[in-house]
């Protein structure tokens, strides 16, 4: 069988790294989207978000002619035997559960400019029932006849890491409803199967019905939120026994079945998906009449919350600022906050719990000062009303108190006593656990980490 060519639907993140990555496993790929601004930056070979190693893979892949990107979804109809969606489901403004416009929108536009059977594959993260309500929005649209089919198979990309998930995946996971679908399906993949057999890996392929499929996505990242807040939870716990939360999840992680990884306690997790889709599990869980199996992701996004909050009361204590009836005032004091992407290596701002604490000090009267090494103009568009300094040593010069809130290697490494000769006062609260207390207090620091005893 020849390789299908591919069309992506929506350059967004998702979108752009597939399309991109694809190319580079050897497929003819056209990515779509509405936005031509996005379409012209892509074609002009510049990728943009901020993720490691993917504007390389673009300027090969636009050179070689196996990648091009238009706003035609003409041109994707023609072109292309399979279609993957790759648009936004955003939380709806009115509540908790998924705006599924994007899809709808992908799909109405698509659908009735197909002249020959293809395979559309749904990749957008989408509330169980999705796929179905797809595969009937289809048949409206396109004569049976045509044989087009669908199918859903959703990404685990994370961000900082994208390039190596989309070509070396851990598994792949596919609703398909025929053995045509399912075959297209595995051609439409023959070149990540083909790379780890080159590397002798292996990548588990689970094929199931719509509805695990979608399942399987809000399941994972419930997961791993719950595993997230569940060490956070420890930390509260830790904080006010005088353990160190950092000890008790190392010693924890020694045990294979609970594992060391997404045991950092901290700030809490932030970004496009994780508090978005345990919301949106929450809602759909509800409308399925099974909102009880799921009510402690509510508990899981609370947990997640405090811990911004705890930022602002740790400040409070540590500038000496009793609350009044309102919260701490932090009023002529300044701070530095470190960080304002969601996590490091990522230019990524969206429900960022560095951003939500600097907006917190700021709120209680505290001229904040914020640094980030990739995600300034990101959080300028977000917080206008913060400032924002252009070094990691403009941001602590003479302020009261540093904040860490991102764990950015620049941060990891900075050096206590060059900082602490630009401070004003040397106290730092480590809000990622990502500093060595002791090397920091010989520095003369006062420091506090989430969940640590201080040092
Ligand atoms: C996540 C999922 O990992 C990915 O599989 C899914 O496809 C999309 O959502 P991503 O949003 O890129 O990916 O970020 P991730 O690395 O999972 O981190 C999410 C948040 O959790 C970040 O804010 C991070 O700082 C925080 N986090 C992570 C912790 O606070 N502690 C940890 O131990 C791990």
């Amino acid at each position: 069988m020849t390789l299908p060519r591919l069309s992506f639907l929506g350059t967004g993140y998702l979108g752009a790294t597939y399309a991109i990555c694809f190319a580079e496993l050897g497929y003819e790929v056209l990515g779509v989207d509405v936005d031509d601004v996005k379409i012209a930056t892509l074609a002009s070979g510049r990728v943009p978000f901020h993720e490691p190693g993917l504007d390389d893979l673009l300027r090969r892949n636009l050179a070689a002619g196996r990648l091009r990107f238009s706003t035609s979804y003409e041109e994707a109809a023609e072109f292309a035997d399979v279609h993957f969606i790759c648009v936004g489901t955003p939380q709806r403004a009115d509540g908790m559960s998924a705006d599924l416009t994007y899809v709808e929108s992908a799909v109405t536009n698509l659908a009735p400019l197909l002249r020959r059977r293809a395979l559309i594959v749904g990749k957008s993260t989408v509330p169980v029932g999705t796929a179905t309500w797809v595969e009937q929005l289809v048949a409206k649209l396109i004569d049976p006849a045509l044989g087009v089919e669908v199918a859903w198979s959703p990404e685990f990309l994370q961000e900082g890491y994208a390039v190596e998930d989309v070509l070396r995946p851990n598994r792949i996971v596919a609703g398909i409803r025929s053995e045509w679908a399912n075959e297209l399906f595995r051609a439409a993949h023959k070149g990540v199967f083909d790379l780890a057999a080159t590397e002798d890996r292996d990548v588990p392929l689970v094929v199931t019905d719509f509805a695990t499929a979608e399942l399987v996505k809000v399941a994972a990242n419930a997961f791993l939120a719950t595993k997230i807040s569940f060490i956070n939870a420890m930390a509260e716990v830790c904080e006010v026994a005088g353990a160190d939360v950092t000890q008790l999840a190392r010693a924890i992680g020694y045990d294979p079945r609970i594992g060391n990884r997404f045991l950092q306690a901290g700030l809490g997790f932030g970004g496009g998906c994780l508090p978005k889709d345990i919301r949106a599990f929450q809602a759909r869980a509800q409308e399925l009449g099974a909102g009880e199996a799921v009510r402690f992701l509510h508990e899981v996004d609370l947990i997640n919350t405090r811990r911004r909050g705890r930022v602002l009361q740790m400040a409070a204590e540590l500038l000496e600022r009793p609350s009044g009836p309102a919260g701490p005032n932090l009023s002529g004091t300044t701070v530095a906050v470190l960080g304002a992407a969601f996590k490091p290596n990522s230019d990524d701002v969206r429900d960022a719990p560095s951003l939500a604490a600097a907006a917190a000090l700021a709120a209680a009267g505290a001229q904040v000062r914020v640094y980030d090494p990739q995600a300034m103009e990101n959080a300028r568009r977000a917080q206008p009303h913060l400032t924002y300094a252009p070094t990691l040593d403009a941001a602590v010069a003479d302020v009261a108190l540093v904040v860490v809130a991102t764990e950015w290697a620049e941060f990891r490494n900075a050096d206590p006593v060059l900082l602490g000769g630009l401070v004003a006062a040397r106290r730092i609260i480590d809000g990622r656990n990502c500093l060595d207390p002791a090397q920091w207090s010989r520095a003369g620091w006062t420091y506090r980490g989430m969940g640590r005893p201080p040092a």
